[in-house]
């Protein structure tokens, strides 16, 4: 097959979907990669790392589009990208249509096969091209929440793990998914005294034997959230309902329980955030103070790292990558119920249900389709 690895232009987007080292498993199972100019610089990949693992590399965007059977992406592609996409092209990125009615019109229109990583899904539920980004948000929230406790960053001017003779900062984390877990990790590495809370009590006892001693886990209730962030210096926030907004937690008179200089980064964000003085910010501008507690509260956090990003994400969609194009998609899809589930829309109809919904757009179920 003839892959095509575009060039991300959506702004601050710096990862890139295939690796060299993706370029070298393609070439092995006879496929042709051919990589848009700088597609990989944002991520460290420079062009002659791609050509030496034997991908070929075009100048242009539109090049790129032209030439491929199956195009492989970070972001959704973006409007000026639409007129480039041919019928049946095979497009493997993020979408998240059900954010955006546009994207999804332009879809249809070019009866293109949109596979959308954030839908694949394995058979226990769990969302193989999500995870990657969560660990890495979970593991970052807490170097970005180190850094804004420090005094002249605005927070309380304490030390995650202190000192001989002086006690660590307290680490709260809302949420024991992924986020949670990486986050509550790396702040026990860190010598933190860190508190989980989740509704689940399954997740509680899991997290309760894996953790370390400085780890303890709560029940998440609005009570003992109130008792736990007066010792908080720095709060996590990585709940999930599934397909849900977040809830809101952490309410605005709460704020005032809080010493001043606590720092809170809103993981949860991109699902409206779990705290109710919560609102998304940028990597130019991360953060924002209410009732002296700082707000770290940025929508893409990934993005921060595209080395590491770009690395955790490939890794976990080179297998599929490699499917589709082994197979074809139609054939990947029929043999596999996880790809299968990444389909959202094909030749101009649209098959995952919550799109339709969303757009009350009319239904076609995937299974037609084979
Ligand atoms: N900002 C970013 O850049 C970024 C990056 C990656 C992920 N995220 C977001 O982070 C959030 C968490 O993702 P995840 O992969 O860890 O999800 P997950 O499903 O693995 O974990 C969510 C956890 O929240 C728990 N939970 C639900 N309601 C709760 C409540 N009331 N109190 C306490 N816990 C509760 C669940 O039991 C679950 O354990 C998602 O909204 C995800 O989209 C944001």
């Amino acid at each position: 097959m003839i892959i095509g690895v575009p060039k991300e232009i959506k702004n601050n987007e710096n990862r890139v979907a295939v690796t060299p080292a993706g370029v070298t498993e393609f070439l092995k199972n006879r496929h042709t990669v051919y990589v848009q100019t700088e597609a990989g610089k944002g991520s460290g990949f420079s062009d002659e790392e791609y050509i030496a693992a034997g991908a070929v590399i075009l100048p242009s965007i539109e090049q790129v589009y032209a030439i491929a059977e199956m195009i492989v992406k970070v972001k959704e592609p973006i409007e000026s990208e639409y007129a480039l996409i041919k019928e049946g092209q095979l497009l493997f990125t993020y979408f998240h249509f059900a954010s955006s009615e546009p994207l999804t019109h332009a879809m249809i229109e070019r009866k293109a096969v949109c596979l959308a990583y954030e839908t694949v899904e394995k058979t226990d539920r769990s969302l193989p091209l999500l995870v990657p980004m969560s660990e890495v948000a979970g593991r970052m929230a807490i170097q970005e929440g180190a850094k804004y406790l420090e005094k002249p960053m605005g927070g309380f001017g304490i030390l995650l793990g202190g000192v001989a003779g002086v006690k660590p900062a307290n680490v709260l984390v809302l949420g024991g998914g992924i986020v949670g877990t990486q986050a509550a990790k790396m702040a026990a590495g860190l010598g933190a005294n860190v508190t989980i809370v989740d509704i689940s009590l399954a997740r509680l006892r899991y997290l309760e034997d894996i953790m370390p001693a400085n780890v303890d886990t709560v029940m998440s209730n609005e009570y003992n959230i109130r008792d736990l962030i007066k010792s908080a210096n720095l709060i996590i926030g990585g709940v999930l309902i599934p397909g849900a907004k977040a809830p809101s937690l952490i309410t605005r008179d709460m704020l005032k329980l809080m010493k001043p200089g606590t720092v809170m980064v809103d993981v949860a964000i991109d699902q409206g955030g779990c705290f109710e003085t919560s609102r998304a910010t940028t990597h130019e501008d991360p953060i924002y103070e209410v009732d002296g507690v700082v707000h770290y509260c940025v929508a893409n956090m990934p993005g921060a790292v595209p080395y590491t990003s770009t690395l955790a994400l490939t890794n976990a969609t080179l297998p599929y990558a490699l499917q589709l194009a082994n197979l074809g998609w139609k054939a990947a899809c029929a043999k596999s119920e996880e790809l299968r589930k990444g389909l959202n829309v094909v030749n101009g109809k649209v098959v995952f249900k919550g799109v339709s919904e969303a757009w009350n757009l009319p239904y076609t179920e995937v299974e037609k389709l084979f």
